[in-house]
């Protein structure tokens, strides 16, 4: 008896043997092989393109001959002549199989692909989002059956894709006669499953196959800004990316100062809920304009924020976060409405949903960093910093995972800053400080030449320079005291002590002149004493904070860093470490994660496996709280020193010189202590 045909699926390996005249697309379900269908085999969506493979295959022990598959077919042919098929592609719900033959799934076949992001890490993200269209063929009505026709469109679901159960709104309803009788009792459904839902739940409903593509909105809400990923939904692509001012910034510039205005204001937690909701409607206009789709493609939007934002999106006086014991509204996930939010520019239908909160003090945003970055699953005691408004602290590795947040302020963000300005073009990022003239040069954001490149002044016509954005002032101040222009209290030394004119007096302190731009109307951008105290408080609270973390970890050490947030990937690691905004660790044990925050919530919207997960990681992540930790002002104290106080830095001092000044004098009159050992 002659065995039937011996089918590989690659990349998986999997294999079986099937009757001649198996579809291909059927193998591929039976043997589980992550192969997609929208249309459920009918030839429409063309989803389910494979390639086979013809010839000796010798890792497989499988030999393919021509025929091995049936001809093209009507339906293949009809495909091809409207879309085209790529050479050598079949569909898999049509081709059947003949013979032993190899078959390759390509990436954009496979559900479940796996897609590099393009940002510093190469971790892969997985697709499996809560929103996906089916198409299906619903039974006609009968007199003598009389059934409903969203019951008739359950049992299609039920028949054609092994969906268990589904409930409509009452907006499907109203559309679903119509519709059904439109597409001759054919329709697309797009489905939405969370990963704590029992049932499928219609979210709309099109006649015939519509191949309308989906998007989801991934939104890392933050204090200071709100930035937003538009993302499709069928390959995690970001189609666009755009950020805005968190509006409630006119009610208080921080967490605090906005929960107090909520509990000073009758009303007030309802002005700011109104200010951000305005916000991200139109962030999700722009967009949408900017990836020139309907707002109505947009099914999903999945938020990451701190507690207080979170309350405030939710329409939850965050008065409960202002004080201890820091009581959430709720620590889990939320899933709900589009509509139960008042927001507008998506689909009505769409859903939302916001991930865990680890603690009151410790938000989703944090969960997403954790879900991103994943410290749980390190050999190596990883400490992720991300730093923004708050900074979000994990500690942890493959035992454990701490986590706490730290409220840094807004400096690093450029606020609070004499010349501090927004990442734009025209805001200095970049800063090298001569140590024997001290002479600075400097880059701009939107110009790869330095300050003292005699096309400089060419090159940035259009903008000129206008300020300086976070990492620029943390390099600026770095730069400064590897330079010996700033002592290690913080303290900027006067001209005579620091040998430049360029350390110039200002009232009581002294300031650093970085660039002159008056001659030609531009701005004068000086580091004043003011903006160094404004870094040192925001610095030593994000230190402060690791060292709470390490305490409890009982370490003084840790193996690597990752510095994430909406600019961590713009952080010099040697500067960051100068400043001692992190602790002591070779500067290859350093990296950076971008907008980790923003990825997790990509991730969380791409896959329902990751928010399950996510669900349980947060569960098991130990909280500490800095508001009420005994020992996190002793930690900040010292932490106010740059780099230290107490802690050595002894890898960092092996690397770069940090000149042993002390400017503590009252005023330049050449009575400073001014001490040039070698540190
Ligand atoms: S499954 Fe839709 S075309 Fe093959």
């Amino acid at each position: 008896m002659t065995q039937d045909p011996l089918v590989v699926f690659t990349p998986s390996g999997k294999r079986g043997r099937f009757p001649a005249g198996t579809p291909v697309l059927t193998a591929a379900r039976q043997l589980g092989v992550d192969l997609d269908s929208v249309c459920g085999g009918r030839g429409i969506c063309s989803k389910c393109q494979v390639s086979p493979g013809y010839g000796e295959f010798s890792k497989h022990g499988v030999t393919a001959r021509e025929g091995a598959l049936s001809d093209w077919n009507a339906v293949e042919e009809r495909y091809d002549e409207k879309r085209g098929l790529a050479p050598g592609r079949r569909l898999g719900c049509q081709a059947q199989i003949q013979g032993d033959i190899v078959i390759d799934v390509p990436p954009e076949s496979q559900v479940h692909r796996q897609v590099v992001r393009k940002e510093a890490s190469t971790r892969e993200m997985v697709m499996d989002p809560a929103v996906r269209p089916y198409y299906v063929e619903v039974a006609e009505p009968d007199m003598h059956t009389p059934t409903g026709d969203l019951e008739r469109l359950a049992e299609a679901l039920k028949e054609q894709w092994g969906i268990g159960s589904v409930t409509a709104g009452i907006s499907v309803l109203r559309h679903l006669q119509p519709v059904l009788r439109k597409g001759k009792w054919t329709c697309t459904v797009v489905l939405h499953k969370g990963h704590q839902d029992e049932d499928h739940r219609i979210l709309s409903i099109a006649p015939g196959f519509d191949e309308t593509r989906l998007y989801g909105l991934a939104v890392d809400l933050g204090s200071t800004t709100i930035a937003a990923h538009l993302t499709d939904l069928r390959n995690g692509t970001v189609v666009a990316t755009s950020g805005a001012m968190n509006p409630q910034i006119r009610f208080g510039e921080d967490l605090m100062s906005r929960v107090s205005y909520s509990m000073m204001n009758p009303g007030g937690d309802l002005a700011m809920t109104a200010a951000v909701r305005t916000a991200i409607n139109a962030l999700t206009d722009t967009l949408a304009a900017e990836a020139n789709i309907q707002t109505d493609q947009i099914m999903e939007a999945v938020f990451v924020c701190n507690p207080v934002m979170h309350h405030l999106l939710l329409g939850i006086d965050p008065v409960e976060l202002g004080q201890a014991p820091f009581a959430l509204a709720t620590s889990k996930s939320v899933s709900l409405h589009l509509a139960d939010l008042d927001l507008t520019s998506m689909n009505p239908a769409a859903r939302v949903f916001i991930l865990p909160c680890i603690a009151g003090h410790v938000g989703a945003d944090a969960a997403a960093v954790a879900l991103s970055e994943a410290p749980d699953q390190q050999d190596e005691l990883t400490l992720v910093v991300d730093v923004g408004t708050n900074a979000e602290i994990l500690l942890g590795d493959k035992r454990k995972v701490l986590a706490c947040s730290s409220p840094t302020g807004p400096a690093f963000e450029g606020a609070q800053i004499s010349s501090g300005q927004r990442a734009a073009p025209g805001a200095i990022e970049r800063i090298e400080i001569d140590p024997v003239t001290k002479e600075p040069r400097f880059q701009i954001i939107g110009c790869s030449l330095w300050s003292d490149d005699p096309a400089f002044d060419a090159a940035i016509g259009k903008t000129g320079v206008t300020g300086i954005c976070g990492s620029g002032i943390i390099e600026a101040v770095a730069e400064m005291r590897m330079a010996g222009l700033l002592d290690s209290k913080g303290l900027i030394g006067g001209p005579t002590q620091t040998g430049t004119e360029r350390c110039f007096a200002e009232g009581r302190t002294h300031s650093y002149l970085l660039y002159d731009g008056t001659e030609t109307g531009g701005p004068r951008i000086a580091i004043t004493q003011g903006d160094i105290r404004a870094i040192q408080l925001a610095k030593s609270a994000l230190y402060a904070g690791s060292r709470l973390l390490m305490d409890e970890m009982g370490t003084d050490t840790v193996d690597r860093v990752v510095l994430a947030g909406a600019f961590g990937a713009h952080i010099s690691p040697k500067h960051a470490m100068v400043l001692g905004m992190i602790p002591d660790v070779p500067l290859d044990k350093v990296v950076s994660a971008g907008n980790a925050a923003g990825t997790g919530a990509r991730m969380a919207l791409c896959s329902v496996a990751a928010r399950a997960s996510i669900e349980k990681t947060v569960r098991e992540i130990v909280k500490i709280e800095t508001a009420i930790a005994p020992r996190f002002q002793e930690h900040f104290v010292n932490a106010s020193a740059i780099p230290h106080a107490a802690d050595p830095f002894p890898i960092l001092r092996s690397t770069v010189p940090l000149p042993d000044v002390d400017y503590n004098t009252q005023g330049d009159s050449g009575g400073g202590r001014r001490r040039r050992r070698r540190a």
